[in-house]
């Protein structure tokens, strides 16, 4: 028998509350029947990104809201700051460059975090930068940003903008919007948010929608003002993915349900229990000193070989993990934990790991990981 499970940090597994709401027969997108699912969407969203603020849906990957923050927010000759501590970092980058915007680079060694402290200086000795772009969650290291203490250097520069991408953020950990002052937040469908990939989400400050009354960039399908006039008539600009904002308000139900503070602790003791295996194994973290609990790095030991791990956790259980890219290929495996994730789940993968890396030779007692993950998810 063939069973399959996603354990990769996007797409994620699927509640079957989300997967039976989706598969009801399609409704049309200009009917009173969506827009009521529409309103009762952006009030859950509002919850999730806990901010007063319009929370913005676009039909596209989580890319979209993140080209989406840089043509709506900067105009032509405005400088940006970007945080690359890895793949979604340099992302920012890219997108700055197709745009025609120069960017400064704060270059972080993968698996670190951002020292706030280089946020500051770049601020002060470049008072061109508009807008500062970070992740939340660097998803291809598994280490975090120090979002709090970034925001509180941002906001001391009236003419400059923070912007998160917290794909693998939001519903993760807490990620206050309002509270904390954070500009622009972003998320995607396919993670916390337990949906399939389709979706992409962008809340903005009150500060930030200034910046985008005087953007000058060009932009057609991203554009925040169209979408904000649409949503607050609980329409979207253009044909929605309308099985996804179906599943959108049941998953958005779950987390209510659960509540915003149950699903940060879930979290949290899902990755504290990964990462006690981890040590218990003999085994090491690739981002040990600011890890996220959306997702855990483990460097792969001496000898063997990562992309072969990860392709037999499939092969001998159904079970995808991701690997690592770039600089990290082959080095890494990425075993994630955000969404519809409970404490058995981290028990089976844990399981299967330890089961592989003994056929692949690696010397350690069977059942170490498993037992040191099952004290934490006792507590
Ligand atoms: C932190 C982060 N940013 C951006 C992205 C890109 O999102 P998408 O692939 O949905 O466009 C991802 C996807 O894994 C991510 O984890």
């Amino acid at each position: 028998m063939e069973k399959k499970y996603l354990f990769s940090p996007g797409p994620t597994m699927l509640p079957p509350e989300v997967l039976l709401k989706m598969a009801e027969p399609i409704m049309h997108h200009r009917e009173p029947e969506f827009e009521k699912i529409f309103a009762e969407i952006r009030e859950g969203l509002k919850y999730l990104f806990q901010t007063k603020n319009e929370v913005l849906i676009f039909t596209s990957s989580g890319t979209g809201a993140m080209e989406g923050a840089v043509s709506n927010i900067l105009s032509k000759g405005d400088k940006a700051l970007v945080i690359r501590g890895g793949k979604f970092g340099e992302r920012w980058g890219e997108i700055c460059k197709a745009y025609g915007i120069e960017f400064i680079p704060i270059d972080v060694d993968w698996g670190k975090a951002v020292d706030p402290k280089q946020i500051q200086k770049a601020l002060e000795s470049n008072p061109a930068i508009r807008a500062v772009y970070t992740q939340a969650s660097e998803t291809s290291t598994g280490a975090k940003h120090p979002i709090r203490e970034i925001v509180e250097i941002v906001k001391k520069h009236e003419e400059t903008v923070i912007v998160v991408d917290a794909i693998t953020g939001i519903g993760v950990f807490n990620i206050p919007m309002d509270e904390w002052g954070i500009d622009v937040l972003i998320s995607g469908s396919q993670k916390a948010l337990m949906l399939p990939p389709g979706l992409a989400f962008a809340a903005l400050s009150d500060k930030a929608w200034k910046f985008v009354e005087r953007s000058n960039l060009s932009k057609y399908y991203f554009d925040f003002k169209k979408e904000l006039k649409s949503a607050q008539k609980n329409q979207n600009s253009f044909t929605p993915a309308i099985s996804l904002f179906v599943g959108l308000r049941e998953s958005l139900h779950l987390i209510r349900k659960e509540g915003l503070e149950a699903v940060f602790r879930r979290h949290e003791k899902l990755a504290d229990a990964t990462r006690a295996a981890v040590k218990a194994l003999g085994l090491r973290l690739y981002a040990p000193d600011s890890p996220s609990n959306a997702v855990t790095a483990i460097k792969v030991p001496e000898g063997i070989q990562g992309g072969k791990l990860k392709s037999l956790f499939f092969e001998k259980f159904g079970i995808t993990v991701a690997g690592g890219q770039d600089q990290a290929k082959g080095k890494i495996i990425r075993i994630a934990h955000l969404g519809y994730y409970e404490r058995l789940d981290m028990v089976m993968v844990i399981s299967a790991l330890e089961m592989l890396l003994k056929e692949m030779g690696y010397a350690f007692e069977l059942g170490t990981g498993v037992k040191a993950a099952e004290e934490i998810l006792m507590e």
